[in-house]
């Protein structure tokens, strides 16, 4: 048996010394980080964990780890007294862990928002994690596919960790024939988790869940103005304000004006904008040579920055002129988003680029007014992303909207409900070892009754289980003690009002239980 299993444990680590560029290809483009940093505390609730950093973290190369992993195989096998280097119990640095409560937490914001996409009529959908890296190789000098986590396969395929859904949601389109082959217009919606290799600051992780809505199949600003009315209801739901909130407004048909009159070949547009987009992060010159160097004159750099300070659409109109098919499209949205009764939320800002290369019209980024976190969500148009992926052009629009912002923003505004409820109605115990299979019929009646219903499966006393009952927040314990089994009763104790009663098994307990539920749902 011994033999067998250092035989298989060999195998494996000598298959992966053999395995050609896995971790290679991961190496090149991710950057080795050495240090092992901060120590997230492991059992810090979610809200904690969004704002500290994953720790672990550092990066071995495959021939260390299988170095490692030989090394502790032999002091396994070998019985030696050796004393087990401990593990490090931090997830890589980064990511989080998500514990019972920080659960509850995430499972409430994913509810919040699949109400609002149901109430907007959106259809759900979901992709694999694990993407072809082709589908990221644009090359306008995005930071996103400079982040990403990619790496050849078993097969050698090289492969990444998707940073965002965009470009799944257009493969998936594309793989049905586009527009052809699915009905238009499309309204769906997920909530994945992405991968970027970030520098961590607040409300930026390596993996976050992002909240995913777009419309597909429709070329007006109908489609912009529906998914800002749902972004701004998910606002309203969580219990924000416009006065907490607002969404940036502009379109990419701005700086597209400026670049044709000025006589930039339309090849330019995308690095412009993604270019553009940096001035937030970096100094003005260093954007400013960015853009000469990419063969745009100063006289057009300059013209280009002095467009992006304005911040309403009739100034833009003065340097664009009333035909401007940017402020008609402009106006067009804003007195949409007037009917959707959600103006107070919005508001024009030439400055928002948005910073990945596909977006083609609209822009619009979501952010805290008091202007301390970084954005909480943005979107836009992508008109054109199908065809680079080679299929027919088609229209689409949609945003992402991170889970780690958001959260830090409830948690500031003091709005995030309370998640120290498990939501067990109640405790099922049995006084004696031979009353256990009642309990257990107990616990079965209540839970057929709806009810969620936590039986104690050991033998403990009274003051154990109703401490227990206590620690979870359970409204009831319900009591399997000889006397009372003698009559077909149990005791019911009211864990709030301290009242307890007895209950005929037998046809009681499921008409307690309804009356239960009646009762709390009042
Ligand atoms: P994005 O601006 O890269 O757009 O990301 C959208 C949102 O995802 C951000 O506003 C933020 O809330 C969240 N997010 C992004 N990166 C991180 C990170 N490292 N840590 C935490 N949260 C993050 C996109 O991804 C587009 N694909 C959105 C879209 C959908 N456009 C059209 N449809």
């Amino acid at each position: 048996m011994k033999i067998s299993i250092s035989m298989t444990l060999c195998l494996s680590v000598l298959a992966s010394v053999g395995r050609r560029g896995v971790v290679s290809a991961f190496t090149a483009t991710v950057p080795t980080v050495t240090s092992a940093t901060a120590s997230a505390a492991r059992n810090a609730r979610y809200s904690t964990s969004l704002s500290a950093e994953g720790g672990g973290g550092g990066r071995v190369s495959a021939a260390q780890l299988d170095k490692d992993i030989l090394k502790k195989t032999d002091a396994a096998s070998n019985g030696s007294a050796q004393k087990q280097e401990k593990l490090d119990t931090n997830p890589p640095k980064g990511t989080r862990d998500f514990y019972p409560p920080d659960m509850r937490l995430r499972t409430w914001l994913f509810d919040q928002w699949r109400s609002v996409a149901s109430q907007y009529a959106f259809q759900e959908y979901d992709a694999p994690v694990l993407e072809s890296s082709a589908l990221y190789t644009r090359k306008a000098g995005e930071e996103v596919t400079q982040q990403l986590y990619a790496f050849a396969d078993k097969g050698d395929r090289p492969v990444a960790l998707r940073p965002e859904m965009t470009p799944s949601l257009a493969r998936m389109v594309m793989a049905k024939g586009g527009s052809k082959g699915l009905p238009m217009p499309l309204k769906w919606y997920s909530i994945p988790q992405c991968w970027r290799y970030e520098r961590m600051t607040r409300g930026r992780r390596r993996e976050h869940y992002q909240w995913n809505m777009d419309v597909w199949g429709v070329d007006g600003v109908e489609a912009e103005a529906e998914l800002l009315s749902a972004m701004v209801t998910f606002f309203r739901n969580v219990g924000l304000t416009a006065d907490d909130v607002g969404v940036k407004i502009n379109s990419r048909l701005v700086i597209g004006e400026v670049l044709t009159e000025l006589g930039i070949p339309e090849e330019k547009f995308a690095a412009t904008c993604v270019l553009v987009d940096k001035l937030e992060k970096l100094p003005l010159d260093a954007v400013q040579s960015d853009l000469e160097e990419l063969g745009l004159s100063r006289e057009v750099v300059e013209k280009l920055t002095s467009v992006l300070t304005n911040n309403s659409v009739d100034d833009i109109a003065k340097v664009l002129g009333d035909d401007s098919a940017a402020v008609k499209q402009l106006k067009e949205l804003f007195a949409l988003c007037e009917s959707y009764g959600i103006s107070d939320w919005l508001l024009f800002d030439a400055s928002v680029v948005r910073g990945l290369a596909y977006y083609t019209g609209v822009v619009f980024e979501a952010f805290d007014r008091r202007g301390e976190l970084r954005a909480i969500a943005g979107g836009g148009r992508y008109d054109k992303l199908l065809e680079t992926f080679g299929g027919e052009p088609t229209p689409a629009a949609g945003f992402g909207f991170g889970d780690a912002v958001i959260v830090e923003l409830l948690k500031e505004r003091n709005i995030l409900p309370s998640f120290d409820s498990t939501g067990v109605d109640t405790v099922v115990f049995a006084m004696r070892r031979e009353l256990y299979p009642v309990a257990v019929q107990v616990a079965q009646t209540l839970r057929n009754a709806g009810q969620s219903v936590d039986v104690v499966l050991e033998d403990r006393k009274p003051k154990w289980c109703f401490k227990l009952a206590d620690r979870i927040g359970a409204n009831h314990c319900c009591i399997v003690a000889p006397q009372e089994y003698e009559n077909g009763e149990i005791s019911i104790k009211d864990l709030d009002s301290g009242e307890q009663v007895a209950v005929k098994i037998d046809g009681g307990l499921a008409d307690w239980a309804a009356a239960a539920e009646n009762h709390t749902s009042q």
